[in-house]
């Protein structure tokens, strides 16, 4: 692809956002031999890699795939992530002697802490001749007969492409913007809705008064929100609280989650929950949640009897008509609630929706109408589940348009 630019461009590719995505893109074209500038609005660099994984930082998932992603276009992000692989991300770590571990389902966090991958990417990039350009505000990106000209709070920068990489709306406190959306919009590129995602849902308080008392409990659940047969479900861990519902359960449906719409969670994943209510009847002296207790966590089952069965625990179980019992099953196997909304951006991991990937080149990540324009990482519209698989998205995309700009 020409690099040329405007005549006297300074720079060949100037990568705007120095998050994930964008260190990544500008690492990899900086280590071409392309000339490249990264410019960032914020005085720290990289804070959401820094808070990532509770410190420690989810870098991927061993098992990502487009099956793991959310999009209106699904098929889009299998070409990034077919190229640049978990894999890769690991054997990088490898060179720059970053050690790891695996958690849980193939999710992959840092020995050390999240500060380990903002040096090997800020190394990288160092290894790539990348000048930095921050903190510094960009206030305009102007396209010239050949190449981009920004208007920016450290004068003007020119270059021959642009790469937007300015993320999700996500914890505006520590520098989340729109301007990628806006960017986009002023170039005249479609936007998919945005809205928070792996977010806590919250529930209408007069409604929630019941289960109030079982906030703390915690347990694995399957959980799942639509119908049909593509209906989404996770196997996950469930966290009651004051107010609601949270814990990664409830994070992976709420990308899913439509407002308006109910979720249904089966509170004994993998128990046929009514048979083995009605087999342990026949000559059982026990109450009815001694029984149930052996059946899913005890602080469960007392709590559930008592908000949505009152009186039901102290009786035999052997007292209690197959009827009964089979409601208190079906109750817990299928427990239905509609969320009131979600906790929004203040408190959601990604941004679901961004830029349409229907503008996009896959390859490249261009948009196919404004040759030199790029848009990479959580602004697009590929939306990654809980555990590691947006950062794999964040470094595919970023590698993709890297070798390409
Ligand atoms: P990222 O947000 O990383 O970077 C965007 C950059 O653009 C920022 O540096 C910002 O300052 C800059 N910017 C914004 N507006 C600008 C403007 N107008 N001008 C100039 N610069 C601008 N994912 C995962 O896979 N594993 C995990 O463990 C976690 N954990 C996690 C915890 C929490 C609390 C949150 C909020 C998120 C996660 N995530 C995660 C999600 C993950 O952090 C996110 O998807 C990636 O950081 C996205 O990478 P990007 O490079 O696209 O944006």
């Amino acid at each position: 692809m020409a690099h040329g630019g405007p005549r006297g461009a300074a720079f060949d590719v100037a990568v705007i956002g120095a998050g994930a995505a964008g260190m990544m893109c500008a690492a990899v074209a900086g280590q071409r031999g392309r000339r490249v500038v990264l410019i960032d609005h914020a005085s720290k660099l990289a804070e959401k890699i820094r808070i990532s994984g509770g410190g420690r930082c989810n870098f991927t998932n061993r098992d990502a795939g487009p099956a793991n992603f959310i999009s209106a276009n699904p098929n889009f992000c299998r070409s990034a992530l077919s190229r640049y692989t978990p894999r890769d991300f690991l054997a990088l770590l490898a060179r720059h002697r970053i050690a790891w571990h695996e958690k849980h389902r193939g999710q992959l966090f840092c020995d050390g802490s999240s500060d380990d991958i903002i040096r090997m990417l800020r190394a990288e990039c160092d290894a790539g001749g990348v000048a930095w350009r921050m903190p510094c505000a960009v206030e305009a990106i102007r396209r010239e007969a050949e190449g981009y000209t920004l208007d920016t709070s450290a004068g003007s920068v020119t270059a021959a492409h642009v790469v937007i990489a300015t993320g999700g709306l996500p914890i505006p406190q520590i520098g989340a913007t729109d301007f990628g959306l806006r960017m986009a919009r002023r170039f005249g590129l479609k936007i998919v809705e945005p809205r928070p995602a792996l977010v806590p849902l919250t529930f209408d308080a007069a409604a929630w008064k019941p289960f109030v008392p079982l906030a703390g409990v915690a347990l694995e659940v399957d959980i799942r929100t639509g119908s049909g047969k593509r209906a989404p479900s996770f196997r996950e861990d469930l966290l009651f609280t004051h107010r609601g519902l949270s814990g990664p359960a409830v994070l992976q449906i709420s990308s899913y989650w439509e407002p308006g719409n109910p979720i249904v969670i089966d509170l004994a994943p993998g128990v046929d929950l009514a048979a083995d209510l009605l087999a342990a009847k026949a000559g059982s002296k026990q109450q009815m949640v001694t029984v149930l207790a052996g059946m899913v966590p005890r602080r469960l089952a007392e709590l559930w009897l008592e908000a949505a069965h009152p009186g039901l625990g102290s009786q035999r179980i052997a007292d209690l008509p197959d009827r009964v019992l089979r409601q208190v099953a079906e109750g817990m196997k299928r427990w239905t609630v509609v969320p009131a909304g979600t906790e929004g951006y203040k408190k959601a991991e990604v941004m679901r929706g961004g830029v349409d990937t229907r503008e996009l080149d896959q390859q490249t990540m261009e948009a196919k109408a404004v040759p030199g324009l790029h848009f990479i990482g959580e602004v697009v519209d590929v939306t990654g589940w809980l555990g590691g698989y947006n950062f794999q998205w964040a470094w595919a995309s970023g590698v993709a348009c890297g070798q390409a700009v």
